[in-house]
């Protein structure tokens, strides 16, 4: 996959379905490397095999954007992932969250 997002790396959160995994799709087809974060770990992980399957690069992590630890692991594994996240997509949603 190459594009006008080649080289660069972005973290996609709410990626196990809607906006958010449109969004992967489309970045990854772009070039970017991502790091992919939902609190639904099997579809979010569905996600992630989709970018990987058509040649992107993804890296997932299951996190809860409401808790402030969760999101500094997400920085952490991008960084881990990419060396530098140098976008953000935000596609979480504001539905129940499982407990
Ligand atoms: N779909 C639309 O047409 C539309 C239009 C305008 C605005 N929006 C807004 O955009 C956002 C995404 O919409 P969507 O249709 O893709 O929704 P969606 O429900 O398909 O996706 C949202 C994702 O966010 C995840 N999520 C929710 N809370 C989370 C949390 N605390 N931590 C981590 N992940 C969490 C969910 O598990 C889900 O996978 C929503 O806030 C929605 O209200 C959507």
């Amino acid at each position: 996959m190459t594009g006008a997002l080649d080289g660069k790396s972005a973290i996609i959160t709410g990626a196990a379905t809607g906006i958010g995994r449109a969004t992967a799709l489309a970045f990854a087809r772009a070039g970017a490397r991502l790091t992919l974060v939902d609190v639904r770990t099997e579809e979010l992980e569905r996600t992630a095999a989709e970018v990987r399957d058509a040649g992107g690069h993804a890296a997932s992590v299951t996190a809860d954007l409401a808790r402030p630890e969760d999101c500094a692991a997400i920085v952490a594994a991008a960084v881990r992932a990419a060396a530098q996240a140098t976008g953000v997509a935000r596609a979480t949603g504001s539905a129940a969250v499982p407990s």
